[in-house]
């Protein structure tokens, strides 16, 4: 008889979730309850579930997963629940969030994500989520934190990403999030190098209120580890600046062997700046990272330059030589320095001037042409044009037949070194 009443009891249910539709119905674990103000919740706490149940109603604004064995979440986990405004997460073992897992939950306020294994977070599906209000990420794996991430989060109050491990913070991290009043960052192994300094700065002078600053502490460098970033000493940090001049060898007018010409990039800046060259010739781009040749110093003998495979001869001492300058080389050449602090660079335009092609021609196409040059921390681009008049050999009793000798001569324009401060 029981048992008879216990099927009757089922199909009943059945027709029921049939007649009514899906949305009414709540998954076995849970349990769902309409609340005041439109609120619609559905619990699912403490139920060891592996993943986010299947057939939620379509308005549940609060899911609450916490405490179960959740380890992953995918594009269409939420599917099903796009009008969410509270999602509770923390304390499940996920690892994989996969990009677009909360793009459409634009009615988000709070979501807790603590307590998990995350090492990677989509953080573009943030771009949409501008009602955020709370978003808890402590206790996790992060190793990064995009600077753009919250940049469009201007409702964001409360951010816990404590507990991670992530090196650094970058500077322009929380410029828009106008509204953030607690922010959580300690037990993360900050990396206390030149980096990190304008978050002792901030740190020092904001009102968002920032709990646990005894436990914000270096991991790095050894002699500062352990050490809380408020206690550090400043560091000595400054941006590269670089000067740019030139030479060539046309002192010797007559050039049996070409012409060579030569930049030179000299450079300061704390740490000590690497320094990067690029060029850009109408037929090729190059970059070269660091120096091409060993030698340093004035102590290269000419034969060097002719024995050496390269276009472009960079060295320790920052000059870059063009052993065999021809028309092809002409083009823009930039001198790129990079420390911790920042890149500053400067660019040249260099132009062989020739006959066909007088100075005067390329001074009048390239200065309309210079003025576009926006990004302020690029100096303004300067022409530097070489004079390049082949003339038939002198020979003496018509002798040997010899390459024709180059007249050069160099005109310069602008001719003060150029500066990026
Ligand atoms: C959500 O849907 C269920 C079933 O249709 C309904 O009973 C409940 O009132 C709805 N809740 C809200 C907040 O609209
Ligand atoms: C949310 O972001 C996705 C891309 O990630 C986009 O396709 C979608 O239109 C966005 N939705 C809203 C409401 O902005
Ligand atoms: C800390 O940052 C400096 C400068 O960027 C870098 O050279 C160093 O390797 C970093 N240390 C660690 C432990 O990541
Ligand atoms: C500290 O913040 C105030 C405003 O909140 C600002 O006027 C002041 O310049 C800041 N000081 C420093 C050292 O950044
Ligand atoms: C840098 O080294 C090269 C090769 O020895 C040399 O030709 C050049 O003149 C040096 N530059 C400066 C500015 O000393």
């Amino acid at each position: 008889m029981g048992e008879m009443r216990e099927m009757m009891d089922t199909l009943l249910c059945l027709w029921a979730a049939a007649f009514f539709g899906v949305t009414q119905a709540c998954p076995e674990p849970c349990s769902c309850a309409g609340k005041k103000y439109g609120r619609q919740l559905a619990e699912c706490a403490y139920k060891d579930l592996q993943a986010v149940p299947v057939g939620l109603p379509g308005n549940v604004t609060t899911l609450t997963l916490s405490a179960n064995r959740i380890n992953s979440l995918q594009e269409d986990s939420f599917a099903e629940v796009t009008q969410l405004q509270s999602l509770w997460l923390a304390h499940n073992e996920i690892s994989t969030i996969g990009k677009g897992t909360f793009s459409r939950l634009v009615q988000l306020k709070n979501i807790d994500l603590s307590h998990n294994w995350i090492m990677d977070f989509p953080w573009g599906d943030l771009y949409n989520l501008t009602a955020l209000q709370m978003l808890k990420l402590n206790n996790n794996r992060l190793l990064k934190l995009p600077w753009e991430a919250f940049r469009t989060l201007r409702d964001l109050r409360s951010l816990w990403i404590n507990d991670n491990n992530m090196a650094a913070i970058s500077e322009r991290t929380f410029d828009s999030t106008s509204s953030l009043s607690q922010l959580q960052i300690h037990n993360n192994p900050f990396n206390c190098s030149c980096r990190i300094l304008w978050l002792k700065k901030w740190l020092e002078n904001t009102s968002v209120s920032i709990p646990e600053r005894d436990s914000i502490t270096c991991a790095a460098p050894y002699h500062l580890k352990g050490v809380s970033l408020g206690k550090i000493p400043l560091l000595n940090c400054a941006l590269p600046s670089l000067q740019l001049t030139y030479q060539s060898n046309l002192d010797n007018t007559v050039l049996h062997d070409g012409l060579t010409f030569m930049l030179h990039c000299s450079i300061t800046g704390t740490p000590q700046p690497e320094v990067r060259w690029k060029i850009r010739t109408s037929s090729q781009g190059v970059e070269i990272n660091g120096p091409n040749v060993e030698k340093d110093g004035n102590d290269l003998p000419a034969e060097s330059f002719k024995q050496n495979k390269e276009q472009f001869l960079v060295f320790k001492n920052g000059s870059l030589a063009i052993p065999k300058f021809s028309k092809q080389y002409e083009g823009t050449y930039t001198c790129q320095a990079v420390n911790e602090v920042g890149t500053r660079e400067v660019s040249v335009n260099v132009a062989l001037a020739s006959s066909e092609n007088p100075a005067e021609d390329i001074l009048r196409n390239n200065i309309q042409a210079g003025k576009v040059g926006e990004d302020p921390s690029k100096a303004e681009e300067k022409i530097v044009i070489i004079y390049h008049t082949p003339t038939m050999p002198k020979t003496n009793s018509g002798g040997n037949q010899r390459d024709p000798q180059l007249w050069a001569c160099l005109l310069l324009f602008g001719l003060r070194p150029l500066f990026a401060f």
